[in-house]
């Protein structure tokens, strides 16, 4: 056999061995799956566009914070597509550019993230806000970490709150809970927590698991957990991880829909059910 056939042989095996512990992670995940009942439905085409002709009717403005980021841009794509805001408004530490002409209308305002309270008109007058704000705590470190995820978005939110906006839209993440030890999970869980009390018209929390998506910026521990997550999706499983275009789909057709409660927390597979409402 020549070097190249055995060396073939062997990664032959290596896949199958790969594959074959993906399978088994998977079946012992399931075990960790969500137990409740996916509570979102995906939509008919002709439903959602009904819902969007007449949430269009409305004449309403949201803002975005986080529009630069992965989940955001997908967001604002879908926003933009969609057409179902009078005005979108950016609010962002800094001015994007776009080459594609239907972003011409969005309106952006840059912010001092640390100053917020100097930048209160740029929260006043929108009916939506959506919050896809974020870092990590390798780029910010702990404090840092804190600052943004909880503090940039309370604030955010109490602003907006102040200025008249009456729905808010936070994407969180899986397994957030104010008690836990984990200081991601426990963050996610604290402004949840901390957001709801502004006591928004409505508040909607999405919580992905991990996001599917081929990232612009590197994270090599990110782009190996993806690699798992994105070989256990192929094998079934639902709650762990979520294409990231569901999530803004998601975001987007959940606006039109009328909760039963004020506030709600779509969790990964709600998103991911809801995030396959088909378009026309
Ligand atoms: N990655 C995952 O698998 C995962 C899973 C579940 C939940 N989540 C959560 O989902 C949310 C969105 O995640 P993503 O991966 O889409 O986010 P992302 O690509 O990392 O984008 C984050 C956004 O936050 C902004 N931002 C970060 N640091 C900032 C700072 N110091 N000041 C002002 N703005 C700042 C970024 O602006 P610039 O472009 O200016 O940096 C960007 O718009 C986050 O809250 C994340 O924790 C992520």
């Amino acid at each position: 056999m020549s070097v190249l056939t055995r060396l073939l042989a062997t990664l032959g095996k290596a896949t199958g061995i790969l594959t074959l512990l993906v399978a088994l992670a998977a079946v012992l995940l399931t075990y960790f799956e969500d137990a409740d009942p996916v509570k979102y439905t995906s939509m008919a085409a002709e439903d959602m566009k009904t819902l969007e002709e007449n949430f269009r009717q409305q004449n309403k403005s949201c803002f975005i914070l986080g529009a630069s980021g992965e989940t955001g841009k997908l967001l604002l794509q879908e926003l933009v597509e969609r057409n179902i805001f009078s005005k979108i408004t950016l609010i962002g530490r800094r001015l994007l550019t776009f080459e594609d002409k239907a972003y011409a209308n969005l309106v952006q305002e840059v912010v001092d993230f640390e100053k917020l309270d100097d930048y209160a008109a740029v929260f006043q007058g929108h009916d939506v806000g959506y919050c896809c704000l974020g870092t990590t705590r390798a780029k910010a470190g702990a404090d840092g970490f804190v600052r943004v995820d909880h503090d940039y978005v309370l604030k955010s939110a109490e602003l907006a709150k102040a200025g008249g906006c009456s729905q808010f839209h936070l994407e969180t993440s899986r397994g957030a809970n104010k008690n836990s030890s984990f200081l991601y999970l426990k963050v996610k869980g604290q402004v949840e927590a901390d957001v709801e009390a502004l006591d928004f018209d409505r508040y909607s929390v999405y919580r992905p698991g991990a996001l599917l998506v081929d990232r612009q910026e590197r994270r090599p521990a990110e782009w190996i957990a993806l690699k798992f997550f994105k070989a256990l999706a192929s094998v079934g499983s639902t709650s762990m991880s979520v294409p990231i275009q569901a999530v803004a789909k998601a975001m987007v057709s959940n606006t039109l829909l009328q909760p039963e409660k004020k506030s709600e927390i779509l969790e990964n597979k709600d998103i991911a059910a809801l995030g396959k409402s088909a378009k026309k």
